[in-house]
């Protein structure tokens, strides 16, 4: 059984970052919300508490069954959770006279203590918090200071209790991780034996025990997490798996049958559905972002609905789910608002009535990529860049029209020919073109031309949350333009998007 530490959230932006510095010590750790608490079995190795950003102080505050698991587990207690147990256990925490923001140097620490076992003197801390431990009680104590913060880290004697008031798990904590794996490996045992072979390995043995000979359906979408996920199932079961990938006609040029090829490389067992006509219908004269995206979404499910009725016996609906999806869905402060909708549809379609399997639950982005270079996937479809599920019709702004979607597909396959070429493609996180509804005069030999816009648009990001524009060296945007001027019928301006996000976001629509 994979070990694991435990991560309670109480709403700190860097709880996450927390999950990701672990795991970065080939420690399996699972984030769940405070105030559901799963039952531990003896795979839990530790427990961290996260920080937040209440006050102890305040009547709503978060709170944690300290007594209940202090005997059982090491527990390191970060910011807020380092303050809770401090305020809750005989010693008092207060509103900072300033807050305390930023770096700091640890000038005291207490010698030979394992938590800070290979932290040098003076080392630098990032803290950010807004009250301060002023008093802790007689059996806690002080094993770290910094020159305004006494009670920078503390043991509860003779426990594995650790508290500490900074974030190990920011970069700016130059040592951060050395205390971190201190408590993993030396406080908690934790054997560091969680690497993505490994989770190759027993997730296709869980596979095969979960799903035996039963079918397993999967609809493939070209992106990297589905693809991964077909591929471990495919391991454990073979031709069982009956994978689903269908063309709605608004994917980049060329790319239905490049992709097809390389998931039948793979060996998968995969059926393309040609369906652009009826994409490109029920589209037609639509130009509200909201009611394309939705007409894309109902006939996507009709589409999976109708290939799905035709295999017999099919009892598992396969997805690429990945970790930041199941933690915001259980998130301390509920489901986040959906700015946009996906598949927004009325009444519950066939294959949704079948049980999920979701092989990838448990990872982040980065980790699926790695797992996905394990199963020896092809590095093109690992390395691509995001792509949203409605396509090009959400950069083609206003109406789609087929006509329409193949300029686009012209000038955007210049485009990211022209990154891969100077190789810029991977160092950009997304790069995409937008057809304009705008069109302007331009001159063409002796002719007036009066034709339409493209932007080009490259950000750089994390995650997709924040972006900002990529800054592309001036001779490759005049390659491009020039290349699509000249090559593009119906395009004879071109332009590049400078904003970054928040507030542009990184689609138009
Ligand atoms: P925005 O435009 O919100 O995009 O800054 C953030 C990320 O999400 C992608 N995106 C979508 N993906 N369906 C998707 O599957 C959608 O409707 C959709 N809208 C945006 C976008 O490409 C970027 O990676």
């Amino acid at each position: 059984m994979q070990e694991k530490i435990i991560i309670l959230d109480f709403g700190s932006q860097f709880t996450q970052l927390i999950a990701r510095r672990v795991r970065e010590l080939n420690i399996y750790c699972e984030i769940h919300p405070f105030n559901n608490v799963p039952e531990f079995d003896e795979t839990v190795k530790g427990i961290i508490l996260s920080g937040s950003p209440y006050s102890v102080r305040q009547a709503d505050a978060p709170h944690f069954d300290y007594k209940r698991y202090k005997d059982q587990f090491p527990i390191l207690a970060v910011c807020y959770g380092a303050q809770y147990l401090a305020h809750f256990n005989g010693g008092e925490v207060q509103a900072s006279s300033t807050r305390e923001y930023g770096r700091a140097n640890l000038q005291y620490i207490k010698p030979f203590n394992p938590l800070f076992k290979d932290v040098p003197a003076n080392s630098q801390v990032w803290m950010s918090h807004a009250d301060t431990i002023v008093s802790i009680a007689d059996d806690f104590e002080v094993i770290a200071s910094t020159d305004s913060v006494r009670v920078a880290a503390y043991q509860v004697t003779g426990s594995k209790t650790y508290g500490i008031q900074f974030h190990p798990e920011v970069t700016h904590s130059t040592d951060g991780k050395q205390l971190l794996q201190n408590f993993l490996v030396d406080i908690c045992h934790c054997v560091q034996d969680w690497t993505p072979d490994s989770f190759v390995e027993t997730t296709i043995a869980e596979l095969k025990a979960q799903l035996g000979d039963d079918k397993v359906v999967l609809g493939l979408s070209g992106g990297v997490d589905s693809s991964v996920a077909a591929v471990l199932l495919h391991h454990a079961i073979g031709k069982n798996l009956h994978c689903i990938f269908v063309d709605n006609g608004l994917l980049r040029k060329d790319e239905f049958q490049s992709v097809l090829d390389s998931y039948q490389h793979m060996g998968l067992n995969v059926k393309g559905v040609d369906a652009k006509q009826r994409f490109y219908d029920a589209l037609a004269g639509l130009s509200d972002p909201e009611k394309k995206r939705k007409a894309i979404g109902r006939v996507f499910i009709e589409v999976f609905d109708d290939e799905a009725n035709q295999l017999t016996d099919v009892k598992w609906l396969g997805q690429g789910t990945i970790y930041p999806d199941v933690i915001e869905s259980i998130s301390v402060k509920g489901p986040s608002a959906t700015i946009k909708s996906h598949h927004n549809v009325g009444g519950l379609p066939d294959f949704m009535k079948l049980k999920v399997v979701e092989p990838l639950k448990t990872l982040f982005k980065d980790e699926v990529r790695k797992v996905g270079r394990s199963l020896k996937i092809d590095p093109n479809i690992l390395g691509r860049h995001p792509f949203p599920g409605p396509g090009l019709a959400i950069r083609i702004l206003g109406d789609v029209t087929p006509e329409k979607v193949a300029i686009l597909q012209e000038a955007d396959a210049i485009y990211i020919n022209n990154l891969k070429s100077a190789g810029l493609y991977d160092k950009v996180w997304q790069a995409g073109t937008i057809y304009l509804p705008v069109q302007s005069v331009g001159v063409m030999g002796d002719e007036r031309t009066y034709e339409n816009v493209v932007c080009l648009r490259a950000v750089e990001s994390l995650d997709g949350m924040t972006a900002d524009w990529c800054h592309l060296p001036y001779d490759v945007l005049a390659k491009i333009s020039n290349e699509i001027i000249n090559n593009v019928k119906g395009i004879n301006r071109v332009v590049y998007d400078i904003s970054s996000k928040p507030p542009a976001t990184i689609e138009w629509e």
